[in-house]
């Protein structure tokens, strides 16, 4: 018998139930997704806005929102090679304090550049092999003011339908004309260039994917991507925010990976997820198309640049992505993603994609979800949870981040407490309504301790 208990919108409403509220009082009327979400936080069924006590290593301690702490297994930061805590990287950022300080002190147009941001751009040019380099202080910035600078209201995008919410809102902002293709799907690509060429020689078309698409750890077929673009007159834009440093000979992504390494139109990447540090960059073969995304790309001119200490941090850790260490670190990390996905699969909970630093794992419905999510961090394993509509609504899962500092022991026993949740929460979601009980109701306690 299914239980009706989970059909409280504590179980049944998302976020984008809350998107759109109407109403003259734009303060007041933030109160109703407050008080859905409050209800979740009190239940332990908020996994979000987490914090960490320390550096995100590979044991940790967390903090829920409500201040309920556990200590356990981190597998939700992003630091692929574990790099942020590398001690040459800490020793870099506390030279680059004695030398540099700690600010920018200005956006990179006006005094914000420096020496440490300059010779980042040229570690950067060096490790992609384009020689144009233009930095953003976020990952965000570089995909939403690359898009901004490049695209006007009577261009075209077209774009991987799964792409990420910078690429999405650039767009968005760039011109009505934005198309979404399915994921991965190139013959769709070359479907909707033939159509908009069709009607329209004038304009320009952007083309966007990802170098590894984080939600479901998949990647596209580059090289023909690209050829397809220059066939149409289209400029392809690959988002190598996840791969870059984590993938690839020398960590060069999907891109190197795929033979593709100085060769596609536009490169851009973050810093966050194996550098140690926020900033993002764009990489071209062309010295006006940098100019032009520095001066039209509002992010690089009206935000403060990288600091020098997060210019340092990075410069040190593409030096480590790049050494012989780097290819030690990568092969450690991708020991511990098979030994995950191995663990998972064995105990038949399904992973979705190719082995990557990320491995969604597959839940389903939004109540199964959250109670599970509940148990994995009482039982002290860290994950992120992703639901609609970042994912599907009835393709809920947990994204778990494996980094080079996990040992083969931590995955196993990540993947046992993880998969055994899951089952749990089904049979309790699933099963008589008796044993649904103590996670049904919004006045559930959160256990002490936790
Ligand atoms: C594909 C992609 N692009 C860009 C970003 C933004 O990067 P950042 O978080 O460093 O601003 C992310 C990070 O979530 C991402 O996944």
């Amino acid at each position: 018998m299914s239980s009706d208990l989970f059909a409280s919108p504590l179980y049944t409403h998302f976020v984008s139930n809350y998107a759109q509220p109407g109403g003259p009082d734009l303060l007041a009327r933030t109160e109703p997704f407050f008080e859905w979400q409050d209800a979740r936080r009190r239940a332990g069924l908020w996994p979000y806005s987490r914090s960490l006590d320390a550096a995100p290593r590979a044991a940790c301690a967390v903090r829920s929102e409500t201040g309920a702490g556990a200590t356990g297994l981190n597998f939700l930061s992003q630091d692929y090679l574990s790099l942020s805590t590398h001690p040459r990287v800490v020793e870099a950022a506390h030279r680059a304090l004695r030398e540099h300080g700690l600010h920018s002190a200005g956006s990179a147009m006006l005094g914000g550049n420096t020496a440490a941001s300059l010779a980042l751009e040229d570690a950067i040019a060096e490790a992609v092999q384009m020689p144009h380099v233009a930095l953003f202080s976020t990952g965000w910035g570089a995909g939403f003011g690359t898009i901004t600078a490049l695209v006007g209201p009577s261009d075209h995008v077209v774009m991987d339908a799964l792409s990420h919410a910078c690429l999405q809102t650039g767009a968005a902002a760039a011109t009505r004309n934005v198309v979404r293709f399915r994921h991965l799907d190139n013959e769709a690509v070359r479907r909707h260039l033939r159509k908009i060429r069709s009607r329209d020689t004038q304009n320009g078309i952007l083309v966007v994917t990802e170098g590894l698409f984080s939600m479901d750890s998949d990647v596209p077929a580059i090289e023909e991507l690209q050829s397809i673009c220059h066939e149409w007159g289209a400029t392809l834009l690959v988002d190598a925010a996840h791969d870059f440093g984590a993938l690839g000979p020398r960590g060069t992504g999907s891109v190197g990976a795929q033979g593709m390494l100085g060769k596609v139109d536009l490169l851009m990447g973050a810093f966050s997820k194996t550098f140690g540090s926020n900033g993002g960059f764009l990489a071209t073969r062309s010295p006006a198309v940098r100019q032009f995304v520095r001066v039209f790309g509002g992010p690089h001119i009206f935000s403060n640049a990288l600091s020098p200490l997060q210019a340092c941090v990075v410069t040190e850790a593409l030096r480590i992505v790049r050494s012989p260490e780097g290819e030690v670190l990568r092969s450690r990390l991708f020991e511990n993603i098979a030994v995950l996905r191995g663990e998972l699969e064995r105990r038949e909970i399904g992973t979705l994609g190719a082995p990557s630093p990320v491995v969604p794992v597959v839940i389903g419905g939004a109540p199964v979800a959250r109670v599970a999510a509940r148990m994995i961090f009482e039982r002290g394993v860290f994950v992120n949870l992703v639901e609609y509509p970042a994912v599907p609504i009835r393709g809920s899962r947990f994204r778990m981040q494996v980094m080079a500092g996990h040992s083969a022991e931590q995955a196993r026993a990540a993947a046992a407490v993880v998969a055994e949740a899951i089952h749990e929460a089904r049979a309790i979601v699933e099963g008589p309504r008796q044993f649904a009980v103590p996670f049904a109701a919004i006045q559930t306690p959160v256990p002490a301790g936790v």
